[in-house]
């Protein structure tokens, strides 16, 4: 009887402890955010755990992107204080739905430290991300406050039968319509700028920007500066099809340089550039690359 006694008292202590323990840091209270999305105390939890088995190394304890793993990452982890992000389904600014944040756990983002991690089940990323919500409060508490609205995808007015004239047409809103080039860089020759210029504006460019050929650094709204991808070498983050560009090029990204070019261009214009954005990544790796840059120099 002595020796059952004894058991259970170490078995209670045992618990005690474990509670003790967690308790600080665990949630007891539900929470309701943005666009009504209603996590359980019990998720929350769940999601931690998740958090700091999985994430924590890069993302940090405290969620600010300062983990032991984030030193020396050419593009560092997110830090979720802020209560902003890069690649959701809308435009820049606003807040994303929890899908695209699955979307981003499911496919990672190309060419940074942020893998796919497909081993996660449904309720786990549904878990994270109520977790990783609790790290900006003045953004996410409160059924109140607003997703931004998702953007649709509309039916690409060229498709692959009309391919090369979407990308003809996209060269020229990408060099003189929407001047992606000034942070980018151009992808044609003087000679060819100038005569898009000469098609679109109605003059020629006798005078060339020096750093035409150039990407160039832009602050973010991160504490670093983005680098614009050169599309035909580095990685595009969050899209591998002209739909997937589409949505991003709609979107934009963020907190960074790159706008939303919703309303900015028209929609056929915003399909174009996307091919013309697809036909530079395709490039990647391939002979053509060098003799497009020859030409473009
Ligand atoms: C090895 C480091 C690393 C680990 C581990 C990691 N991430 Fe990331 N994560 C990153 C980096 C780097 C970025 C920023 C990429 C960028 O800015 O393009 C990022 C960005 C993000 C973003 C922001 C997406 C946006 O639209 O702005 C979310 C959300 C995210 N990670 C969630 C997670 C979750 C959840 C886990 C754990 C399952 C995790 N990450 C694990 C490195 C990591
Ligand atoms: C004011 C500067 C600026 C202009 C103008 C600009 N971009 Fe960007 N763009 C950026 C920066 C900076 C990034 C990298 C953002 C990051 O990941 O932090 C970027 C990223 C991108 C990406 C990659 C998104 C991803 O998922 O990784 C695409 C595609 C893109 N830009 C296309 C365009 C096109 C097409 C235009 C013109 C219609 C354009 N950009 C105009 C600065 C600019």
């Amino acid at each position: 009887m002595k020796g059952l006694n004894l058991a259970l008292t170490i078995i209670g202590l045992t618990a005690l402890t474990a509670l003790v323990s967690c308790s600080e840091s665990h949630f007891k209270e539900d929470k309701i955010y943005a666009g009504g999305v209603y996590a359980p105390a019990k998720a929350l939890n769940d999601g931690k755990s998740v958090y700091t088995e999985y994430c924590m190394p890069c993302h940090g304890v405290n969620g600010d992107g300062k983990g032991t793993s984030a030193k020396g990452l050419s593009v560092p982890p997110r830090n979720f204080l802020l209560g902003q992000y890069k690649f959701g389904r809308v435009v820049s600014g606003e807040l994303p739905h929890d899908e695209d944040f699955y979307k981003i756990l499911r496919e990672g983002l190309t060419g940074t430290a942020m893998l796919p991690w497909k081993e996660l089940s449904d309720t786990q990323m549904f878990n994270l991300v109520q977790y990783i919500k609790t790290f900006a409060p003045t953004k996410w508490d409160g059924a109140d406050k607003k997703l931004g609205d998702v953007i649709v995808v509309t039916k690409d007015p060229y498709g692959e039968a009309h391919k090369e004239s979407a990308i003809q047409r996209g060269k020229e809103v990408f060099h003189a319509v929407a001047q992606c080039w000034t942070c980018h860089r151009a992808y044609v020759s003087h000679a060819e700028f100038s005569e898009i210029n000469q098609k679109i504006n109605g003059k020629p460019v006798t005078e060339f920007d020096p750093e035409m050929y150039h990407v160039k650094l832009q602050p973010n709204d991160y504490g670093y500066s983005s680098m614009p991808p050169e599309f035909t070498y580095d990685s595009v983050r969050s899209a591998k099809t002209v739909e997937e560009l589409y949505i991003r090029l709609n979107a934009g990204v963020g907190g960074a340089a790159m706008p939303s070019w919703k309303g900015v261009l028209q929609d056929d214009e915003i399909w174009a550039v996307a091919h013309y954005v697809k036909s530079l990544m395709d490039l990647k790796n391939t002979p053509e690359r060098q003799k497009l840059l020859d030409a473009a120099k």
